[in-house]
């Protein structure tokens, strides 16, 4: 992969600082379609993707984003060839342990949403230790959508709050947006401003449909591995043309 020009490491000018959102959310689409139109195996677009992810990372960070929730792998992705779920698993597993000593270094604190629980031992163990050995960093929050379903989430979070209301801990009265965003894997993170999907294709695909109710979207049709600075530079510049009114 080639390195980005010094340039490109400063923000556009044509960007406004003071209006840059402040997390950003990406749904990684094309992997397979990329490999594919280069007679490659769909697990090399994968890889191809991990490259891309870490590109997006370091622009949030060089140009002050501070937080970016990455959709890896959703509830529905298990329907994939066994072939394919065992080799994402080993990829997750394998790029955090490869990324974790520069992660540390970087100030990146990394922290994962979805059902963890039903992941192989392996990759829980080396998620805990991730987000333990990054837990005080205090520079951008990479968060990693990992076995995520926005309304399996949703119904965690019910399931949670109808436990303490039937031990008595709480009454229906108190349930109001902010308690319930508490509940949710996302806590303490601030809702996404920008939604990117690559691939063309213009769907929410079940991710974080809580968290989105005023997310600003955007689709492009370039594959996830194609995805680079210049791309969420047209990105951010589409963001930035919006006028934010959230329903007033
Ligand atoms: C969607 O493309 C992509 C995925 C289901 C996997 C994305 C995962 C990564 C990029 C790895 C990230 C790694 C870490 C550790 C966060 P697709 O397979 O649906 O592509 P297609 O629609 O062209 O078939």
């Amino acid at each position: 992969m080639t390195l980005s020009p010094a340039h490109l490491l400063q923000l556009p000018a044509d960007l406004d600082r003071q209006l840059l959102p402040h997390h950003v959310a990406v749904v990684m689409d094309g992997n397979g379609r990329w490999a594919q139109k280069r007679g490659l195996p769909r697990s090399l677009g994968h890889r191809q993707g991990v490259l891309a992810l870490k590109e997006l990372l370091r622009c949030c960070d060089d140009w002050g984003i501070p937080a970016l929730t990455a959709y890896a792998f959703s509830t529905e992705n298990w329907g994939r060839a066994h072939e394919e779920v065992d080799f994402l698993m080993t990829l997750f597993e394998q790029v955090l342990w490869q990324e974790l000593e520069e992660m540390v270094q970087q100030g990146v604190r990394i922290q994962f949403a979805g059902q963890l629980s039903a992941l192989p031992t392996s990759l829980q163990d080396t998620i805990l230790h991730a987000v333990e050995s990054t837990r005080q960093n205090q520079g951008i929050c990479l968060t990693v959508a990992l076995n995520y379903g926005g309304r399996q989430e949703i119904l965690q979070a019910c399931r949670s709050i109808a436990t303490l209301v039937q031990q008595g801990l709480l009454h229906p009265d108190q349930i109001d947006e902010a308690l319930f965003s508490q509940f949710l894997y996302t806590t303490g993170l601030s809702d996404p401003d920008l939604l990117i999907r690559t691939s063309g294709e213009m769907r929410i695909s079940n991710f974080l449909l809580w968290q989105m109710a005023y997310t600003e979207q955007y689709f492009t049709p370039i594959l996830w591995p194609d995805f680079d600075r210049a791309a969420f530079h047209e990105a951010l510049l589409s963001y930035q043309s919006r006028q934010r009114r959230f329903g007033k």
